[in-house]
């Protein structure tokens, strides 16, 4: 096993303890399953924004593939794509946090100064590092689900997608949707179940977030952990599969992780 499928197989080990969907699904297709991407959320401090994140994944030979806005969530993100195209792309995301209230950005700023990344492989792996309050999680989450997300869960995978492209036993999204609720899984169906067409030259879907017991600091409570999304993808008029993504689709599957 090479550095990267080492680092890609301790990706999956983590999102799969707290999404246990993913794992049983991976499964059901019957087949082995090839990633379109993995998705990670982190804040646009200096110590642990996309930047860093980039430099970290660059020793793997990845490279800046594109980048995008998401104005409502206030969001900046990125795509990175590997010089191996059967290595799947990473999308990285970073919360604008001068756009939230002091109270956002003191919260924040107080749990991710006492998170470790002398070890950049800390800002994929590193989970969270900080005690965690009830109140305060609801308190940011009526802010920005996002921030609350990244607070209970820290810095970990966000989501792996599967590539229908690459499955053989299915050829359209559609069949691949039907399978899941067929299997009882719930799909986000913020903007419709399929997002995207292909006029955009993708489609995406994804389930609903696990929901996970967690200990905040006196008490128990289920909160949404990760969803498992897919991807299909169509060529452009040179006869290449389009590559990049869809902020407008992308925005409405970030709601994955809604309550
Ligand atoms: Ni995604």
């Amino acid at each position: 096993m090479n550095e990267l499928d080492l680092f890609l197989s301790k990706l999956w080990s983590q999102y799969t303890s707290y999404t246990p969907s993913a794992e049983k699904i991976s499964q059901l297709f019957g087949e082995k399953v090839i990633n379109d991407h993995i998705a990670f959320r982190t804040f646009n401090l200096s110590h642990c924004n996309i930047a860093k994140q980039k430099e970290f994944l660059e020793q793997f030979g990845y490279k800046f593939g594109g980048d995008y806005f998401f104005e409502q969530k206030r969001l900046k993100a990125i795509h990175l794509e590997n010089e191996n195209p059967i290595y799947p792309k990473i999308f990285l995301s970073e919360l604008i946090l001068e756009d939230f209230s002091n109270e956002l950005i003191s919260v924040i700023e107080q749990i991710s100064s006492d998170f470790n990344v002398e070890n950049k492989e800390n800002l994929f792996l590193g989970g969270r590092s900080w005690n965690i309050d009830y109140e305060v999680y609801l308190k940011l989450a009526e802010e920005s689900e996002y921030a609350s997300w990244l607070y209970v869960w820290g810095f970990c995978p966000n989501h792996f997608t599967v590539s229908v492209n690459h499955l053989e036993h299915y050829s359209e999204l559609q069949e691949v949707n039907e399978m899941l609720k067929d299997n009882g899984y719930t799909l986000n169906s913020s903007g419709g179940e399929i997002k995207g067409s292909q006029n955009d030259l993708l489609e995406q879907s994804s389930t609903m977030a696990d929901k996970i017991e967690v200990n905040f600091d006196t008490e128990l409570k289920p909160v949404p952990s990760c969803y498992y999304e897919f991807a299909k993808r169509y060529a452009d008029q040179s006869g290449n599969l389009y590559q990049g993504f869809v902020a407008k689709s992308a925005d409405k599957i970030f709601e994955s992780t809604n309550k």
